[in-house]
């Protein structure tokens, strides 16, 4: 799995933040409780104490078990009284106690062979979920509201399909992706009109993937390419993100999603990234999701026969057909 460092980098920052501000919450409790039952202060001060003088008896020979043993009774009825004050005080005997939020690190947020727990990684999936939602609407798409109402059940055009049929076929084989995303999974292409649902089902696959704790990126083609133009020749970069690292996320992520290829004004230079992206993650056996308003033969017209030659043989290509929803929303 292919981590980003940034968001993986920030994703320790919030790890952290979150950690101390459930210090402070007990802090909080612990002075609010001592204000209210001033007696548990002085006991928890006395149980350091005989904590501190119990680890010194064990080791003093002299004194002999009698006086571990006695030590061990008072901090016993300590306890007790503790616990017996903060139940009459309408509080859980566990109130003040320091609880890891997660047992399985202790709050670390790695395991003992050094892998990111559990915890730490749903932390990098809302971290990354958050840069996702820049561009997607993460909040509102998802396959729970993915609808099939808006594909006509009549048959369409040509393809002895109804639109209703395809999606059916095509939001089957999207939800299979995204749960079973992983090494041996392969590329997809969404083509069609627009308004078919093809981003939304981007986002679907994305936040799925994401949760799962892979890295996913999601960009339009024109970004894309905008990255690589000032990485390539040092321009003005419109965006913050610095392009080396922005390129470095496209080419590196478990998973790239390409929105709305074929819209980049056409150059040698986009001819040579688009190759390069599409090829380069072929090698890699990275998964890419690309995503057009253009055919297969269209792409090839305008990207190339090396390109469309890859489409053709590693991506399943996905047709989205119908009445573009957009139009019907508006007209409901
Ligand atoms: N299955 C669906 N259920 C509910 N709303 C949908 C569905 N598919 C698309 N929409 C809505 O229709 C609009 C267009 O969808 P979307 O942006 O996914 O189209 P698209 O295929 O990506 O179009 P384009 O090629 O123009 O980018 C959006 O507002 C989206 O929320
Ligand atoms: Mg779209
Ligand atoms: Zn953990």
């Amino acid at each position: 799995m292919a981590l980003d460092g940034k968001i993986m980098a920030a994703a320790l920052r919030r790890y952290q933040d979150g950690k101390e501000s459930r210090q402070a919450e007990l802090n909080r409790r612990t002075a609010e409780v001592y204000r209210r039952l001033p007696r548990l202060e002085s006991i928890d001060r006395e149980l350091r104490g005989t904590a501190a003088r119990l680890v010194i008896a064990a080791f003093d020979e002299s004194g002999g078990d009698s006086a571990v043993k006695a030590l061990e009774r008072e901090n016993l009825s300590l306890q007790r009284e503790r616990e017996t004050l903060l139940a009459r005080g309408g509080y859980p005997y566990d109130y003040l106690d320091e609880k890891p939020a997660c047992r399985l690190c202790g709050d670390s947020g790695f395991l003992r062979d050094g892998a990111p727990c559990r915890c730490l990684m749903a932390c990098y999936a809302r971290e990354q979920n958050r840069r996702l939602s820049k561009l997607l609407d993460l909040g509102s798409q998802s396959f729970d509201t993915f609808s099939l109402d808006w594909y006509s059940d009549q048959p369409w055009g040509g393809s002895g399909r109804s639109p209703l049929e395809n999606m059916e076929m095509v939001l089957e084989i999207c939800a299979n992706y995204a749960h079973k995303f992983g090494e041996r999974s392969g590329n997809l292409l969404f083509t069609g009109a627009p308004g078919l649902g093809k981003t939304f089902l981007s986002a679907c696959i994305a936040r799925e993937v994401s949760d799962a704790g892979f890295s996913v990126v999601y960009d339009t083609a024109g970004h894309v390419i905008q990255q690589f133009e000032s990485g390539k020749f040092g321009r003005d970069n419109p965006y913050e993100e610095d392009p080396e690292t922005e390129i470095d996320r496209y080419l590196k992520c478990d998973l790239l999603i390409v929105d709305d290829l074929g819209t980049e004004m056409l150059t040698s230079f986009v001819q040579s990234v688009i190759y390069r992206l599409v090829n380069d993650r072929l090698i890699n056996r990275r998964k890419t999701i690309l995503s057009t308003n253009l055919s297969v033969d269209k792409l090839e017209e305008r990207y190339g026969e090396a390109v469309a030659s890859r489409i053709r043989g590693e991506y399943q290509i996905l047709r989205f057909f119908g009445e573009d929803i957009r139009i019907l929303k508006r007209d409901r």
